[in-house]
């Protein structure tokens, strides 16, 4: 089987971008391939947090996968720093990673710029080294995340080639081991759409948790009257009709995309039934499907979270499980990197 590895930061709440991006479509692919899904803590901490709400944010997050669908029985679920492989694996891609990549990666460049220099820690620029190793340790083949993610997946196969290069084959063999390359090179998968879900208040830029008004995102776990509210406050234009794909018009192709997605319907279907209606009519119609839509997940969200037995025992099996897999891949790198096996 095939292998696929995912996760999504614990900070703030999850919302409509992190679902439609990537969780919402590693439901479908548990059934088919041998998949992983994290949370990834250790990157909650790469700009200033709360400490006092890392550990709940950790558990509301897992609680969400499952409530979305993510199937403990066929995918394991677990806390990025319960494997420990995941930061000694980064700690030896470090020696290889070259800091020019690290600097070129824009999500560093934006965050970075915001902060100022003597505010950023290392690990804001050394991040990507950290999702590569949450990717190589697995041996994974595909990596369903937004596009967003789509350059830290490349550089992931970079690196992933370069130690293959520099450490694998006739080398590592010589060392004593199997021989052939010591990752897989795995590949993203974005989706056709959803892959950028934009803010509500401005359809230029991404949803995201740490854009600091929350009207400009709808939660996972927003109540009923809240989303209605979001849907009916959000950015308009003053054109007729809606349409997708008008460049001047970025609101109105965000929001119809949405509503393909949530409804199940085709863009074809949704151009249809959408282009005479004007924005009050549309938007009803979308805060209607919205809220029908989540209000599953929500319940069975409230189920879950209130038996921290069963999470935790989710979580505790999910660690064993990659632990075993993290294990193997990365003794296989302490070997090919020549270090006195213990
Ligand atoms: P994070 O937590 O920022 O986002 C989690 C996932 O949601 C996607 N996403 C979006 N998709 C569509 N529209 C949006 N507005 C939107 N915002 C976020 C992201 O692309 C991502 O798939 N570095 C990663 C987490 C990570 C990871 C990994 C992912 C760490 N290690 C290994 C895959 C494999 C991140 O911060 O995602």
């Amino acid at each position: 089987k095939k292998r696929i590895v995912s996760g999504v930061q614990p900070t703030g709440s999850i919302h409509l971008g992190n679902y439609l991006g990537a969780i919402r479509n590693w439901i479908s692919l548990q059934n088919t391939y041998d998949t992983l899904f994290f949370i990834v803590d250790l990157h909650a901490i790469t700009l200033p947090y709360d400490a006092q709400q890392l550990s709940k944010a950790t558990r509301d997050t897992s609680a969400l996968y499952l409530a979305c669908g993510v199937d403990p029985s066929k995918a394991s679920v677990f806390v990025q720093s319960h494997v420990r492989a995941h930061v000694e694996l980064m700690w030896l891609l470090s020696s290889v990673a070259p800091v020019g990549w690290l600097n070129r990666m824009i999500q560093f460049k934006e965050k970075s710029l915001k902060a100022g220099d003597e505010n950023v820690g290392v690990a804001l620029l050394t991040y990507p080294v950290l999702m590569a190793s949450d990717i190589l340790l697995y041996q994974s083949d595909f990596v369903p995340v937004g596009e967003d993610q789509k350059q830290h997946l490349e550089l992931t196969r970079e690196l992933a080639e370069r130690v293959n290069n520099l450490f694998g084959g006739r080398k590592w063999k010589k060392l004593g081991g199997r021989g052939g390359a010591l990752f897989k090179v795995p590949e993203p998968l974005i989706p056709p759409v959803g892959a950028r879900v934009m803010s509500l208040t401005d359809g230029l830029s991404k949803m995201s948790k740490s854009a600091p008004s929350d009207q400009s995102r709808i939660n996972l776990l927003d109540p009923k009257d809240v989303i209605a509210n979001k849907i009916k406050r959000c950015k308009t234009d003053s054109f007729p009709g809606m349409e997708f794909d008008n460049p001047e018009r970025p609101e109105c192709n965000n929001l119809l995309s949405i509503y393909q997605l949530i409804s199940g319907k085709t863009k074809e279907e949704v151009a249809q039934a959408c282009q005479d209606m004007n924005w009050g009519t549309f938007k009803s119609l979308l805060a209607d499907a919205l809220i029908d839509h989540l209000h599953p997940i929500q319940v069975r969200y409230e189920e879950i979270i209130s038996d921290s037995a069963y999470l935790d025992g989710i979580l505790v099996e999910g660690a064993t499980k990659a632990s075993d897999i993290a294990d193997t891949t990365l003794n296989n790198v302490y070997q090919a990197m020549g270090f006195l096996q213990r």
